[in-house]
């Protein structure tokens, strides 16, 4: 692929690197639990333990929401998360979350947040006190001034003039007398900004003892614009850049990080767990990998991206060409996404594949009675789908019933991949479903392992 470095990518690039070294040199520190690797609980938010649960809502209305959500994702990475001083406001639905949530706790003496758990973006950021205008929720407001290891950021460090590379002079310090950094992170549809700060977070470990993480670079959101649920209060990202959780851990779990998606709506009560370092390592047989391809200079950070070069029905395989992730970055590249609960891929593409699928299914085609799903039927005894393998470059998955098929109401089944005009291409999180997925961000390579998540 012929790269074509440009400016501003490359500086971005450079900046990165600066930041990493950056981490490495202020000590960010670890107990010995972590060299060990530990693991967390992700929540799905349709789950009875989420907080986001409505005992009200009725299966085939969450599947109707989930599938808006993952049309409002495609809009967060069209216009991706970006650190910027002057983002336009904006109140639109915010579709910068993700399907998971994590609790964490922040501060000394520590208060447990509960934060979307966000591959798709990199910033740790939670609601601060006091705040100029937060997004409503009832969770209490963390404040700085009662934690004895908050330490804001001074507009002076260096890891502030680089977050702001054309601003920082005329707008650091932001007023007399207070040097503060500021930051400002959008999300396509929402945005967050406040204080930059380091902060000791403390992640329950799912055996053992809690992971103390000192020093961690978060942000103190005092003007956020978005929605939340009425518990939530922040935002954990998990992306490839440097201020994300994965990054800041670094060597301390070399790069690694895995997750094993239960099928949310199979097994409602069943949290799904994120593994970090030693524990995140995926091995055996059965176990297939594609590199990420985060070294394309034209291609954000953030992102983890796939090379997808086919995907077949049966017997029948046809390539995949056509997404547009990057403006820069056309061909064959998906993103892999927790926060995305559909495939999405580009319509001409997404089109050929649904006729390849619904040439092999032999049962009556029905409409969604949401009228969201374009490919549906009604489920009789002997209905049978078709065997649908998603070729990565190196890695042929093999998906189950359950990660391309999903049961709107108790007779109505249907393709749970969706089509995108503007050619963007994400692999949603029922696709995931069953797998251990590793994220190997030294080797930059991802691993699936067909996996029974409720039993990990
Ligand atoms: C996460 O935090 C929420 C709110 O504090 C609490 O209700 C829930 O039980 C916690 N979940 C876990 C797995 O600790
Ligand atoms: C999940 O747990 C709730 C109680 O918290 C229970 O009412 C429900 O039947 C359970 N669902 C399944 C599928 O086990
Ligand atoms: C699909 O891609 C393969 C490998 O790049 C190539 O050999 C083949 O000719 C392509 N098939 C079509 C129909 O374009």
């Amino acid at each position: 692929m012929a790269a074509s470095v440009n400016h501003q990518s490359l500086l971005s690039f450079l900046s990165v690197t600066i930041i990493i070294f950056i981490l490495g040199l202020t000590g960010f520190s670890f107990t010995r639990a972590q060299t060990r690797g530990f693991s967390a609980e992700l929540i799905h938010r349709d789950s009875p333990k989420s907080p986001f649960y409505n005992p009200s809502e009725v299966h085939s209305e969450r599947l109707s929401k989930a599938f808006h959500r993952s049309i409002a994702r495609v809009s967060h990475f069209k216009s991706p998360p970006v650190f910027s001083k002057n983002l336009p406001e904006s109140n639109v639905m915010y579709g910068g979350g993700g399907e998971y949530i994590m609790n964490i706790s922040i501060g000394t003496p520590s208060v447990e947040i509960v934060a979307i758990a966000d591959t798709g973006s990199d910033l740790i950021w939670t609601q601060c006190k006091p705040c100029s205008q937060c997004i409503r929720s009832n969770a209490p407001l963390f404040d700085p001034d009662a934690s004895s290891t908050y330490k804001p950021l001074s507009c002076f460090s260096f890891l502030c003039k680089i977050i702001e590379p054309s601003t920082a002079r005329t707008s650091c310090p932001a007023k007399p007398g207070d040097n503060t950094c500021l930051y400002s992170y959008g999300y396509g549809s929402g945005f967050s900004s406040g204080d930059l700060a380091t902060e000791t977070l403390t992640l329950s470990s799912e055996l053992g003892s809690p992971v103390i993480l000192r020093k961690t670079y978060i942000g103190c959101g005092r003007d956020d614009r978005g929605t939340f649920n009425p518990v939530e209060s922040g935002i954990i990202g998990l992306g490839g850049g440097a201020l994300s959780l994965v990054s800041q851990l670094g060597t301390s779990i070399a790069g690694k990080f895995s997750y094993c998606l239960v099928p949310s709506y199979a097994k409602p009560n069943t949290s799904s767990k994120i593994h970090f370092g030693k524990n995140a390592v995926v091995s055996g047989l059965s176990v297939v990998s594609t590199p990420l391809l985060k070294k394309y200079p034209q291609a954000r950070n953030t992102f983890y991206i796939l090379n997808l070069q086919a995907i077949s029905v049966d017997d029948l395989r046809i390539n995949f060409t056509g997404s547009i992730i990057e403006t820069t970055l056309e061909g064959n590249f998906i993103i892999i996404d927790s926060g995305t609960p559909l495939t999405i891929l580009p319509s001409a593409f997404y089109t050929k594949l649904e006729s390849l699928v619904a040439g092999k299914i032999r049962a009556k085609q029905v409409s969604d009675p949401n009228q969201d799903f374009n490919l549906c039927y009604e489920i009789k005894s002997d209905f049978k789908v078709p065997r649908i393998t998603v070729h990565f470059d190196g890695a042929d998955v093999d998906l189950a019933p359950l990660n391309a098929f999903i049961s709107v109401s108790e007779k109505v089944l249907c393709f749970a991949f969706a089509p995108d005009d503007g050619g963007m291409a994400i692999y949603g999180n029922i696709a995931q479903t069953n797998f251990l997925i590793g994220y190997d961000t030294v080797k930059q390579t991802l691993s699936f392992k067909p996996s029974d998540c409720s039993t990990q």
